[in-house]
């Protein structure tokens, strides 16, 4: 990540925090990867203002980091609500709809934004897109146990899937804490996200997909100027 890049995100993520706290959570989700990373570092350094907050996350990386720093850490299957959700995005579209998964956690950072009230997104300038998978595959969850016949339909579908092997650390396939493999897809010329995302989930033994829609209600742009807030429903208040 370049200076401007970091500079970009960590006002962004300190814009995010001031949104949070604004909206007095009791239960804060929290999902998974760099800026995410940052993000924790930011509320670390206001860790008084989260004396009385219990957070709940979607990998045992962030849950761990999270308890590492002293935070009340609840463990994602005895949460039943989460009242503000934050989490960063590989790709973001002009209707705030997004490819999520560079760092293999999307089932449940998608669980999470979906059990929650509010969806806080913290990204950089160079997340936006026009159209989503501008820059990135969409990523999918595949229970191991149906990895070949699913990797044949896609293939037949001409979605180009291919099994994510680049783990530092790791010899074969990248494994979700959720178990499954992932396996990243990369449709041919325009898609539509909602079509597209409609036919994976028909497939039996994909668990979920890295494609977001509709699940975001704000996402914090930084700039290594500036902070902008895109809104869901421009104008209306959680
Ligand atoms: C984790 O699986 C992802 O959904 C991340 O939230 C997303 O890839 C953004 O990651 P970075 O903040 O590391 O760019």
């Amino acid at each position: 990540m370049n200076s401007e890049v970091a500079v970009a995100r960590r006002r962004a993520c300190e814009e995010a925090l001031k949104r949070v706290l604004e909206l007095s959570p009791h239960i804060v989700g929290i999902g998974t990867g760099s800026t995410i990373d940052m993000f924790i570092e930011v509320v670390a350094e206001r860790k008084s203002d989260f004396k009385s907050k219990t957070f709940t996350c979607a990998s045992l990386y962030t849950c761990y980091r999270l308890s590492e720093k002293g935070f009340n850490v609840l463990h994602l299957g005895s949460a039943t609500s989460i009242d503000v959700y934050v989490d960063g995005a590989d790709e973001v579209d002009p209707e705030l709809n997004m490819i999520k998964g560079g760092g293999a956690a999307s089932t449940l950072e998608k669980v999470l934004a979906y059990g929650s009230r509010y969806r806080v997104y913290v990204v950089d300038f160079t997340k936006l897109v026009k159209r989503l998978g501008e820059k990135h595959a969409i990523p999918v969850e595949v229970l191991p146990e149906a990895l070949g016949i699913v990797l044949e339909r896609l293939r037949r579908l001409g979605l180009n899937p291919s099994v994510r092997t680049l783990a530092a650390g790791k010899y074969g396939f990248v494994i979700a804490d959720t178990r499954g493999v992932i396996v990243d897809v990369r449709p041919p010329g325009e898609w539509s996200p909602r079509e597209l995302e409609k036919l994976l989930k028909s497939i039996p033994g994909i668990v979920e997909t890295g494609l977001f829609i509709d699940l975001a209600d704000e996402v914090f742009v930084g700039y290594p100027d500036r902070v902008e807030v895109l809104k869901r429903f421009r104008g209306k208040s959680p």
